[in-house]
């Protein structure tokens, strides 16, 4: 078996606060989250649970405002959607992205002002264009010419109270620093319109001369998980290429550019994202430079983070079921299942994505070991942290805490070997409220149409 270095360096304090919510402490070695301990949420709520900090995802949400202002902060729902979270961002002020009709749907339960929704997706349908025009969302971005033509033929055939706002998703290829699986603005994938060869130009003049459109700009996105900005300003210097050449073409500005999400987390201490206040710094600069560069005004610009508000104001909460330890020619690796895992969490096995975890019931002096969090699922990458140092005398009924954990994680869950997905909580100010309960066996059933015959 190969084993990296990483395999025996020392431990980095999993408790270090860049990868905690705000309201993390530990008191007599118990962890509690929003004045809450965890020993009372796992009574409370049972256990695997996802507990989120309310205050900490509220801050995240106003950094990234204040931190951005003038420029207009739309949170990214994939990331993780219910309408407690649609209704707190959109107080916020945030505008909220939604990728499906389900998102829409959500953000609409939740009382969100239509005018601050954007559709996304690279294949939209037409009951999902439908209910966006239906519901008079602030824009569309479109992915490509089908989706166009449907645009087109819906407008065509329907009423539709004043124009629909529409950006173009574009390609800018360049390479983002990160998984090549959450790559997304390289020539060699499926989203949008490429810079290259002149197809984002030909969209635009497209959708400049659609009858029922009102042509706002460019859109990109160019991957997730990022932890610089070179990705995010080469980008930028391209799309305001882009917008240039359309105005030579057109003579017209366009006055929005949307330069995506992205912006990466601290999963484990070794991770140093760039604070709100830093990546705006940044960006602005970029932005500037780009379109002074390019001959343009700066338009009015977007951003649109998913991870870098609601994955670190999560902690997933397990419950040790199984501890073993199992030599290898390096040493012993203890393994330490819990009662979830891939099913909940599967972003190690997707995105090789790593964690870290803490023993949070109860104090512990013991030696540290080298342990790998495992999950209950049939299968052997039903890894949740791969490497990460726990008290040896780590036993079965101890509860382990892995931050980081509200990115794609509960938006992911899965029913995997028949597991009820687990509810997300949030904590604060002492008080518990579920915000998406736990799926019970009889959920599982529901779909079920009986046994035939
Ligand atoms: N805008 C667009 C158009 C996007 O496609 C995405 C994410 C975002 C914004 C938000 O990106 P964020 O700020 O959250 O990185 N499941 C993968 C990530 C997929 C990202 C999809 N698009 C993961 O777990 O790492």
């Amino acid at each position: 078996m190969a084993m990296g270095p990483d395999w025996l360096t020392p431990q980095l304090d999993a408790f270090a606060p860049w990868v905690w919510p705000s309201t993390a402490r530990i008191a007599g070695g118990v962890l509690s989250l929003g004045g809450v301990p965890v020993t009372r949420i796992a009574e409370r709520c049972g256990i695997p649970t996802y507990v989120l900090d309310e205050a900490d995802f509220k801050a995240r949400c106003a950094a990234f405002r204040d931190a951005f202002a003038p420029w207009d902060v739309h949170y990214a729902g994939k990331a993780f959607l219910c309408t407690a979270v649609a209704s707190w961002a959109a107080a916020a002020g945030l505008g909220i992205d939604v990728c499906s009709l389900g998102e829409l749907q959500t953000a609409l339960a939740a009382g969100v002002d239509p005018a601050r929704l954007r559709l996304h997706g690279n294949n939209k349908g037409e009951d999902e264009l439908r209910a966006a025009l239906g519901a008079g969302v602030g824009s569309i971005v479109v992915d490509a010419d089908d989706e166009i033509d449907r645009l087109v033929q819906i407008l065509a055939r329907n009423r539709v109270d004043g124009p629909v706002r529409v950006l173009v998703r574009v390609t800018p290829d360049v390479e983002a620093h990160t998984h090549a699986h959450v790559q997304t603005a390289i020539a060699d994938q499926k989203f949008g319109f490429a810079i290259d060869g002149g197809v984002a130009l030909a969209a635009l003049r497209r959708l400049e001369g659609t009858p029922g459109v009102e042509l706002r700009g460019v859109h990109c996105h160019i991957g997730s998980q990022i932890l610089d900005t070179d990705g995010h300003e080469a980008a930028t210097r391209r799309l305001a290429g882009l917008l240039a050449q359309f105005r030579a073409a057109t003579g017209r500005e366009l006055p929005e550019c949307a330069l995506g999400g992205g912006f990466g987390i601290a999963y484990t201490p070794a991770d140093h994202p760039l604070s709100p206040a830093d990546l705006a710094a940044r960006l602005r600069v970029a932005v500037e430079d780009a379109f002074a560069a390019a001959g343009l005004a700066v338009p009015a610009i977007s951003i649109e983070p998913g991870r870098a508000i609601v994955g670190p104001a999560v902690v997933a909460l397990y419950r040790v079921g199984v501890v073993k330890p199992v030599s290898l020619p390096e040493g012993v690796r203890t393994y330490v299942a819990v009662d979830g895992g891939l099913s909940d969490n599967p972003r190690p096995a997707l995105y090789q994505a790593e964690y870290t975890a803490l023993l949070a019931n109860r104090f512990s002096l013991a030696p540290r070991v080298m342990a790998r969090v495992v999950g209950k699922h049939c299968e052997t990458g039903d890894i949740l942290v791969p490497h990460v140092f726990l008290p040896g005398d780590v036993a079965p009924g101890d509860l382990l805490a892995v931050p980081a954990s509200g990115a794609y994680q509960r938006a992911m869950a899965s029913n995997y070997n028949g597991s009820p997905r687990p509810p997300v909580v949030a904590v604060d100010d002492g008080d518990i409220r579920e915000l998406l309960r736990r799926e019970t066996l009889e959920d599982l059933l529901r779909l079920d149409m009986g046994v035939v015959a």
